[in-house]
Protein backbone atom coordinates (compact mmCIF):
# COMPACT_ATOMS: atom_id res chain seq x y z
CA UNK A 1 0.00 0.00 0.00
CA UNK A 2 1.27 3.68 -0.76
CA UNK A 3 1.58 6.12 1.46
CA UNK A 4 -1.66 8.37 -0.12
CA UNK A 5 -3.90 5.36 -0.49
CA UNK A 6 -5.28 5.74 2.39
CA UNK A 7 -4.24 7.86 5.56
CA UNK A 8 -3.44 5.57 8.53
CA UNK A 9 -3.77 6.06 12.18
CA UNK A 10 -0.98 8.54 12.24
CA UNK A 11 -1.39 10.42 10.20
CA UNK A 12 -4.79 11.15 11.83
CA UNK A 13 -3.43 13.02 14.72
CA UNK A 14 -1.31 15.14 12.77
CA UNK A 15 -4.15 15.89 10.86
CA UNK A 16 -5.96 16.30 13.88
CA UNK A 17 -3.59 18.37 15.55
CA UNK A 18 -3.40 21.11 12.25
CA UNK A 19 -6.80 21.39 12.01
CA UNK A 20 -7.24 22.59 15.76
CA UNK A 21 -4.09 24.33 16.20
CA UNK A 22 -4.05 26.09 13.13
CA UNK A 23 -7.08 28.51 13.47
CA UNK A 24 -6.09 29.33 16.96
CA UNK A 25 -2.79 30.27 16.30
CA UNK A 26 -3.76 32.60 13.02
CA UNK A 27 -6.10 33.99 15.46
CA UNK A 28 -3.85 34.60 18.09
CA UNK A 29 -0.40 35.34 15.96
CA UNK A 30 -2.39 36.87 13.12
CA UNK A 31 -3.75 39.75 15.93
CA UNK A 32 0.44 41.16 16.08
CA UNK A 33 0.90 41.25 12.35
CA UNK A 34 -2.41 42.94 11.41
CA UNK A 35 -3.85 40.13 10.38
CA UNK A 36 -1.39 38.67 8.09
CA UNK A 37 -0.69 34.81 8.37
CA UNK A 38 1.12 32.64 5.92
CA UNK A 39 0.56 28.65 6.34
CA UNK A 40 4.04 26.56 4.99
CA UNK A 41 3.52 22.81 4.32
CA UNK A 42 7.40 22.02 3.46
CA UNK A 43 6.78 18.51 2.64
CA UNK A 44 3.21 18.85 1.28
CA UNK A 45 2.64 15.59 -0.98
CA UNK A 46 -0.37 14.96 -2.52
CA UNK A 47 -3.00 17.06 -1.36
CA UNK A 48 -5.69 14.45 -0.28
CA UNK A 49 -5.21 10.54 -0.64
CA UNK A 50 -6.79 8.08 -3.47
CA UNK A 51 -9.59 7.38 -1.52
CA UNK A 52 -10.38 11.15 -1.05
CA UNK A 53 -9.31 12.36 2.55
CA UNK A 54 -7.78 15.71 2.74
CA UNK A 55 -3.89 15.55 3.38
CA UNK A 56 -2.37 18.22 4.82
CA UNK A 57 -2.48 20.76 1.88
CA UNK A 58 -6.70 20.93 2.39
CA UNK A 59 -6.23 20.58 6.05
CA UNK A 60 -4.37 23.70 6.14
CA UNK A 61 -6.68 25.48 3.22
CA UNK A 62 -9.41 24.55 5.04
CA UNK A 63 -7.77 25.77 8.46
CA UNK A 64 -6.97 28.99 6.47
CA UNK A 65 -10.69 29.07 5.56
CA UNK A 66 -12.38 29.00 9.03
CA UNK A 67 -10.49 31.96 9.88
CA UNK A 68 -11.28 34.19 6.38
CA UNK A 69 -13.66 36.92 7.92
CA UNK A 70 -10.77 37.83 10.21
CA UNK A 71 -7.82 37.04 8.69
CA UNK A 72 -5.62 36.85 5.89
CA UNK A 73 -4.30 34.00 5.30
CA UNK A 74 -1.86 33.36 2.87
CA UNK A 75 -0.15 29.48 2.17
CA UNK A 76 2.99 27.88 0.64
CA UNK A 77 2.68 24.10 -0.69
CA UNK A 78 6.26 22.52 -1.41
CA UNK A 79 6.65 19.10 -2.95
CA UNK A 80 10.19 17.72 -4.44
CA UNK A 81 8.36 14.31 -6.60
CA UNK A 82 7.45 15.60 -9.72
CA UNK A 83 4.15 13.21 -10.26
CA UNK A 84 3.47 13.86 -6.53
CA UNK A 85 3.43 17.97 -7.02
CA UNK A 86 1.12 17.39 -10.34
CA UNK A 87 -1.47 15.86 -8.24
CA UNK A 88 -0.84 18.26 -5.47
CA UNK A 89 -1.59 21.30 -8.15
CA UNK A 90 -4.81 18.97 -9.53
CA UNK A 91 -5.91 18.88 -5.93
CA UNK A 92 -5.60 22.41 -4.85
CA UNK A 93 -6.92 23.71 -8.64
CA UNK A 94 -9.88 21.96 -8.39
CA UNK A 95 -10.65 22.46 -4.24
CA UNK A 96 -9.12 25.68 -3.60
CA UNK A 97 -10.59 28.33 -6.20
CA UNK A 98 -10.15 31.34 -4.99
CA UNK A 99 -8.35 30.86 -1.60
CA UNK A 100 -4.64 32.89 -1.93
CA UNK A 101 -2.12 29.89 -2.21
CA UNK A 102 1.20 28.67 -3.96
CA UNK A 103 2.48 25.57 -5.13
CA UNK A 104 6.35 25.06 -5.25
CA UNK A 105 7.84 22.07 -7.14
CA UNK A 106 11.43 21.02 -5.38
CA UNK A 107 13.33 20.89 -2.67
CA UNK A 108 11.86 22.66 0.89
CA UNK A 109 15.47 23.74 1.26
CA UNK A 110 15.46 25.89 -2.20
CA UNK A 111 12.35 27.55 -1.14
CA UNK A 112 13.09 29.02 2.60
CA UNK A 113 14.38 32.38 1.36
CA UNK A 114 11.43 32.95 -0.76
CA UNK A 115 9.11 31.68 2.00
CA UNK A 116 11.17 34.30 4.63
CA UNK A 117 10.35 37.14 2.18
CA UNK A 118 7.00 36.42 1.59
CA UNK A 119 6.18 36.28 5.25
CA UNK A 120 8.29 39.27 6.07
CA UNK A 121 5.34 41.20 7.84
CA UNK A 122 3.42 38.22 8.69
CA UNK A 123 2.71 35.30 11.35
CA UNK A 124 4.11 32.06 10.14
CA UNK A 125 3.34 28.35 10.80
CA UNK A 126 5.38 26.07 9.22
CA UNK A 127 4.76 22.63 9.20
CA UNK A 128 7.60 20.43 8.41
CA UNK A 129 6.33 16.61 7.84
CA UNK A 130 9.19 14.49 5.52
CA UNK A 131 9.57 10.44 5.44
CA UNK A 132 12.37 10.70 7.02
CA UNK A 133 15.23 13.03 7.80
CA UNK A 134 13.94 16.88 7.64
CA UNK A 135 15.61 19.98 6.82
CA UNK A 136 18.88 19.79 8.44
CA UNK A 137 19.17 21.36 11.97
CA UNK A 138 21.10 24.28 10.50
CA UNK A 139 18.60 25.54 8.54
CA UNK A 140 15.67 25.32 10.78
CA UNK A 141 17.86 26.71 13.20
CA UNK A 142 18.35 29.49 10.89
CA UNK A 143 14.58 30.41 10.09
CA UNK A 144 13.76 30.28 14.25
CA UNK A 145 16.22 32.40 14.83
CA UNK A 146 15.98 34.70 11.66
CA UNK A 147 12.03 35.05 12.51
CA UNK A 148 12.56 36.07 15.99
CA UNK A 149 14.98 38.68 16.00
CA UNK A 150 12.77 40.49 13.36
CA UNK A 151 10.16 39.74 15.97
CA UNK A 152 7.80 37.71 13.84
CA UNK A 153 5.58 35.53 15.04
CA UNK A 154 6.33 31.93 13.98
CA UNK A 155 5.43 28.29 15.12
CA UNK A 156 7.52 25.33 13.42
CA UNK A 157 5.99 21.52 13.55
CA UNK A 158 8.14 18.98 13.29
CA UNK A 159 7.57 15.52 11.92
CA UNK A 160 10.82 13.63 13.91
CA UNK A 161 10.48 10.49 12.25
CA UNK A 162 11.62 8.15 14.86
CA UNK A 163 11.54 5.09 13.18
CA UNK A 164 13.79 6.32 10.96
CA UNK A 165 16.31 7.11 13.58
CA UNK A 166 15.46 3.66 14.98
CA UNK A 167 15.94 1.48 11.89
CA UNK A 168 19.64 3.22 11.48
CA UNK A 169 20.08 2.98 14.95
CA UNK A 170 20.12 -0.71 14.84
CA UNK A 171 22.49 -0.96 11.96
CA UNK A 172 24.82 1.28 13.82
CA UNK A 173 24.45 -1.27 17.18
CA UNK A 174 25.07 -4.09 14.89
CA UNK A 175 28.15 -2.88 13.11
CA UNK A 176 29.67 -1.53 16.47
CA UNK A 177 29.28 -5.18 18.32
CA UNK A 178 30.43 -6.66 14.98
CA UNK A 179 33.52 -4.70 15.14
CA UNK A 180 33.55 -3.04 11.21
CA UNK A 181 32.66 -0.40 9.83
CA UNK A 182 29.52 0.57 8.20
CA UNK A 183 28.88 0.29 4.20
CA UNK A 184 28.82 2.72 1.78
CA UNK A 185 24.76 2.97 1.82
CA UNK A 186 24.65 3.71 6.03
CA UNK A 187 27.23 6.06 5.44
CA UNK A 188 25.44 7.82 3.07
CA UNK A 189 22.81 7.43 5.53
CA UNK A 190 24.27 8.60 8.85
CA UNK A 191 25.57 11.64 7.42
CA UNK A 192 21.31 12.64 6.37
CA UNK A 193 20.89 12.43 10.11
CA UNK A 194 24.14 14.03 10.83
CA UNK A 195 22.62 17.09 8.68
CA UNK A 196 19.15 16.57 9.89
CA UNK A 197 20.27 16.33 13.95
CA UNK A 198 23.81 17.71 14.12
CA UNK A 199 26.66 16.11 13.16
CA UNK A 200 27.63 12.72 15.50
CA UNK A 201 26.29 13.73 19.42
CA UNK A 202 22.84 11.13 18.66
CA UNK A 203 25.60 7.99 17.55
CA UNK A 204 26.84 7.39 20.66
CA UNK A 205 24.18 6.15 22.93
CA UNK A 206 23.45 3.08 19.78
CA UNK A 207 26.93 2.58 20.02
CA UNK A 208 27.07 2.05 23.86
CA UNK A 209 24.10 -0.53 22.91
CA UNK A 210 26.34 -2.93 21.61
CA UNK A 211 28.41 -3.68 24.91
CA UNK A 212 24.97 -4.38 26.79
CA UNK A 213 23.18 -7.77 27.02
CA UNK A 214 20.24 -7.99 24.48
CA UNK A 215 21.58 -5.05 21.81
CA UNK A 216 19.67 -5.89 19.46
CA UNK A 217 16.28 -5.87 21.86
CA UNK A 218 14.21 -3.81 19.55
CA UNK A 219 12.15 -1.70 22.43
CA UNK A 220 15.55 -0.69 23.42
CA UNK A 221 16.91 0.60 20.06
CA UNK A 222 13.44 2.22 19.95
CA UNK A 223 13.96 4.01 23.57
CA UNK A 224 16.63 5.59 22.60
CA UNK A 225 15.67 6.68 19.26
CA UNK A 226 12.68 8.58 21.27
CA UNK A 227 15.38 9.74 23.74
CA UNK A 228 17.64 11.06 20.68
CA UNK A 229 14.33 12.76 19.23
CA UNK A 230 14.10 14.67 22.48
CA UNK A 231 17.34 15.51 23.01
CA UNK A 232 17.26 17.12 19.33
CA UNK A 233 14.28 19.12 20.08
CA UNK A 234 15.22 20.43 23.98
CA UNK A 235 18.89 21.45 22.19
CA UNK A 236 17.39 22.97 19.22
CA UNK A 237 14.88 24.79 21.58
CA UNK A 238 18.01 26.07 23.76
CA UNK A 239 19.59 27.14 20.70
CA UNK A 240 17.03 29.33 19.30
CA UNK A 241 15.04 30.38 22.60
CA UNK A 242 12.19 28.49 21.23
CA UNK A 243 10.08 26.33 23.06
CA UNK A 244 9.72 22.53 22.29
CA UNK A 245 7.12 20.69 22.98
CA UNK A 246 6.91 16.87 21.81
CA UNK A 247 4.30 13.87 21.09
CA UNK A 248 5.12 10.44 20.20
CA UNK A 249 2.76 8.77 17.92
CA UNK A 250 2.00 5.51 17.52
CA UNK A 251 -0.16 2.85 15.38
CA UNK A 252 -1.23 1.48 17.91
CA UNK A 253 -0.95 1.59 21.69
CA UNK A 254 1.11 -1.56 22.28
CA UNK A 255 3.53 -0.87 19.76
CA UNK A 256 6.62 1.33 19.74
CA UNK A 257 6.32 5.30 18.70
CA UNK A 258 6.92 5.45 14.74
CA UNK A 259 7.28 9.36 14.75
CA UNK A 260 7.21 12.70 17.74
CA UNK A 261 5.71 15.72 16.47
CA UNK A 262 7.66 18.50 17.93
CA UNK A 263 5.99 22.35 17.95
CA UNK A 264 8.70 25.01 18.56
CA UNK A 265 6.96 28.25 19.67
CA UNK A 266 7.56 31.01 21.19
CA UNK A 267 4.83 31.27 23.32
CA UNK A 268 4.33 29.27 26.90
CA UNK A 269 0.46 29.63 25.54
CA UNK A 270 1.07 28.04 22.63
CA UNK A 271 2.75 25.01 24.34
CA UNK A 272 -0.87 24.86 26.33
CA UNK A 273 -2.71 25.38 22.90
CA UNK A 274 -0.80 22.49 21.54
CA UNK A 275 -1.56 20.04 24.46
CA UNK A 276 -5.41 21.07 24.42
CA UNK A 277 -5.27 20.02 20.62
CA UNK A 278 -3.62 17.10 20.89
CA UNK A 279 -5.89 15.97 23.52
CA UNK A 280 -8.63 16.07 21.09
CA UNK A 281 -5.98 14.28 18.41
CA UNK A 282 -5.86 12.01 20.36
CA UNK A 283 -9.07 10.87 20.48
CA UNK A 284 -9.53 10.57 16.69
CA UNK A 285 -6.68 8.49 16.42
CA UNK A 286 -8.11 6.12 19.36
CA UNK A 287 -11.40 6.19 16.29
CA UNK A 288 -9.12 5.56 13.41
CA UNK A 289 -6.85 2.72 14.72
CA UNK A 290 -9.73 1.15 16.48
CA UNK A 291 -11.95 1.25 13.23
CA UNK A 292 -8.94 -0.14 11.00
CA UNK A 293 -8.61 -3.14 13.55
CA UNK A 294 -12.69 -3.62 13.10
CA UNK A 295 -12.70 -3.53 9.23
CA UNK A 296 -9.28 -6.28 9.15
CA UNK A 297 -10.18 -9.32 7.14
CA UNK A 298 -10.27 -12.36 9.70
CA UNK A 299 -8.15 -15.29 9.40
CA UNK A 300 -10.63 -17.21 7.71
CA UNK A 301 -11.23 -14.10 5.27
CA UNK A 302 -14.60 -12.79 6.60
CA UNK A 303 -14.57 -9.24 6.67
CA UNK A 304 -14.49 -7.68 10.08
CA UNK A 305 -17.47 -6.46 12.23
CA UNK A 306 -16.82 -2.79 10.38
CA UNK A 307 -16.34 -2.68 6.53
CA UNK A 308 -14.99 1.01 6.45
CA UNK A 309 -17.63 2.92 5.31
CA UNK A 310 -18.80 6.32 6.85
CA UNK A 311 -19.99 5.48 10.39
CA UNK A 312 -17.41 4.87 13.33
CA UNK A 313 -17.93 2.13 15.97
CA UNK A 314 -16.04 4.55 18.51
CA UNK A 315 -17.94 6.30 20.72
CA UNK A 316 -15.76 9.28 21.93
CA UNK A 317 -18.29 10.35 24.22
CA UNK A 318 -18.61 7.75 25.65
CA UNK A 319 -14.63 7.14 25.68
CA UNK A 320 -14.32 10.51 27.13
CA UNK A 321 -16.74 9.77 29.79
CA UNK A 322 -14.98 6.70 30.94
CA UNK A 323 -11.04 8.22 31.01
CA UNK A 324 -11.79 11.19 32.62
CA UNK A 325 -12.10 10.87 35.74
CA UNK A 326 -8.87 9.35 35.66
CA UNK A 327 -6.95 12.56 33.38
CA UNK A 328 -8.66 14.70 35.97
CA UNK A 329 -7.01 12.61 39.01
CA UNK A 330 -3.56 12.43 36.85
CA UNK A 331 -3.06 15.99 36.36
CA UNK A 332 -4.14 16.72 39.80
CA UNK A 333 -1.63 15.05 41.29
CA UNK A 334 0.90 16.46 38.84
CA UNK A 335 -0.41 19.91 39.44
CA UNK A 336 -0.14 19.34 43.75
CA UNK A 337 3.25 18.33 42.91
CA UNK A 338 4.12 21.48 40.72
CA UNK A 339 2.75 23.40 44.20
CA UNK A 340 5.25 22.22 46.13
CA UNK A 341 8.13 22.74 43.19
CA UNK A 342 7.32 26.10 41.80
CA UNK A 343 5.86 29.43 44.14
CA UNK A 344 4.46 30.56 42.45
CA UNK A 345 3.31 28.47 39.92
CA UNK A 346 2.07 29.26 36.34
CA UNK A 347 0.51 26.51 34.56
CA UNK A 348 0.80 26.95 31.09
CA UNK A 349 5.15 27.35 31.47
CA UNK A 350 5.29 24.01 33.05
CA UNK A 351 2.44 21.95 30.19
CA UNK A 352 4.12 19.31 29.86
CA UNK A 353 4.76 17.97 33.39
CA UNK A 354 0.76 19.61 34.32
CA UNK A 355 -0.45 17.03 31.51
CA UNK A 356 2.08 14.20 32.19
CA UNK A 357 1.02 10.64 31.00
CA UNK A 358 -2.55 12.13 29.43
CA UNK A 359 -0.96 14.21 27.09
CA UNK A 360 -2.58 13.65 23.77
CA UNK A 361 -4.74 10.73 25.36
CA UNK A 362 -7.97 12.98 24.98
CA UNK A 363 -7.14 15.30 28.55
CA UNK A 364 -6.90 18.73 27.69
CA UNK A 365 -7.42 22.36 29.27
CA UNK A 366 -10.50 21.65 30.35
CA UNK A 367 -9.80 18.53 32.49
CA UNK A 368 -6.91 20.44 33.85
CA UNK A 369 -9.26 23.56 34.83
CA UNK A 370 -11.25 21.44 37.01
CA UNK A 371 -8.15 19.39 38.25
CA UNK A 372 -7.52 23.15 39.54
CA UNK A 373 -11.10 23.55 40.46
CA UNK A 374 -10.79 20.48 43.03
CA UNK A 375 -7.25 21.48 44.30
CA UNK A 376 -8.94 24.57 45.52
CA UNK A 377 -12.28 23.11 47.35
CA UNK A 378 -9.46 20.80 48.75
CA UNK A 379 -7.75 23.92 50.18
CA UNK A 380 -4.73 23.12 48.40
CA UNK A 381 -4.35 26.27 45.70
CA UNK A 382 -5.68 29.80 45.85
CA UNK A 383 -6.79 29.34 42.64
CA UNK A 384 -10.58 28.67 41.52
CA UNK A 385 -9.92 27.30 38.21
CA UNK A 386 -11.53 30.00 36.40
CA UNK A 387 -10.86 32.42 33.83
CA UNK A 388 -7.29 32.50 32.12
CA UNK A 389 -6.45 30.17 34.68
CA UNK A 390 -3.52 28.48 33.05
CA UNK A 391 -1.64 32.12 32.75
CA UNK A 392 -2.35 33.01 36.17
CA UNK A 393 -0.11 32.69 38.93
CA UNK A 394 -1.07 30.56 41.63
CA UNK A 395 0.07 29.35 44.94
CA UNK A 396 -0.70 26.96 48.17
CA UNK A 397 -3.24 29.40 50.40
CA UNK A 398 -1.35 30.60 53.17
CA UNK A 399 -1.61 28.35 56.48
CA UNK A 400 -1.53 29.58 59.68
CA UNK A 401 1.81 28.60 61.08
CA UNK A 402 1.70 27.58 64.77
CA UNK A 403 5.01 27.65 66.88
CA UNK A 404 5.88 24.08 67.69
CA UNK A 405 4.22 22.71 70.87
CA UNK A 406 1.77 25.67 71.09
CA UNK A 407 -1.99 24.59 71.51
CA UNK A 408 -4.92 25.89 69.75
C1 LIG B 1 4.94 12.26 4.57
S1 LIG B 1 4.70 12.90 2.96
C2 LIG B 1 3.75 14.34 3.26
C3 LIG B 1 2.39 14.12 3.72
C4 LIG B 1 1.60 15.39 3.88
N1 LIG B 1 2.31 16.38 4.71
C5 LIG B 1 0.26 15.10 4.50
O1 LIG B 1 0.15 15.11 5.75
O2 LIG B 1 -0.70 14.89 3.75
C6 LIG B 1 6.25 13.62 2.60
C7 LIG B 1 6.32 14.31 1.25
O3 LIG B 1 7.49 15.12 1.23
C8 LIG B 1 8.06 15.06 -0.07
N2 LIG B 1 9.48 15.43 0.09
C9 LIG B 1 10.50 14.65 0.53
N3 LIG B 1 11.63 15.37 0.62
C10 LIG B 1 11.32 16.64 0.28
C11 LIG B 1 12.07 17.85 0.21
N4 LIG B 1 13.36 17.88 0.53
N5 LIG B 1 11.42 18.99 -0.14
C12 LIG B 1 10.10 18.96 -0.45
N6 LIG B 1 9.35 17.83 -0.42
C13 LIG B 1 9.95 16.69 -0.06
C14 LIG B 1 7.81 13.63 -0.51
O4 LIG B 1 7.85 13.51 -1.91
C15 LIG B 1 6.43 13.36 0.08
O5 LIG B 1 5.41 13.63 -0.85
Amino acid sequence: MGFFDARRAPAVVKHGLLRRYCPAFAHKAGSRTGGRVTFLDGYAGAGCYDDDTPGSPLVLLEAARSVADRRDVDAVFIERDPATYARLEEVLADRCKGQPYLPLPGDVDDHLEEVMRRSNDRALFAFLDPFGPALSRERLCWLLKQRAQRRLPTDVLLHVSVRSVWNFGSRLTKAKREQRPLNAQDEAFAGHLDRFLGPDWWRSDFEDAAVVSDPTGSERIAAIALRVAQRYADAVGKETGYLPVSMPVRRRPERAPIFVLTLFTAHAAGVWLFADCIGQAGLDWEEAWRDAEASKEGPDGQMGLFSGGDVSIFDRDAFERNHEEQWISIIQSNIDKLLDERRPLVLQDHTAAVFGSTLGTGARGKHAREAVKRLYRAGQVDHKGTGNFERDRMLRPVQRQWPSGATG
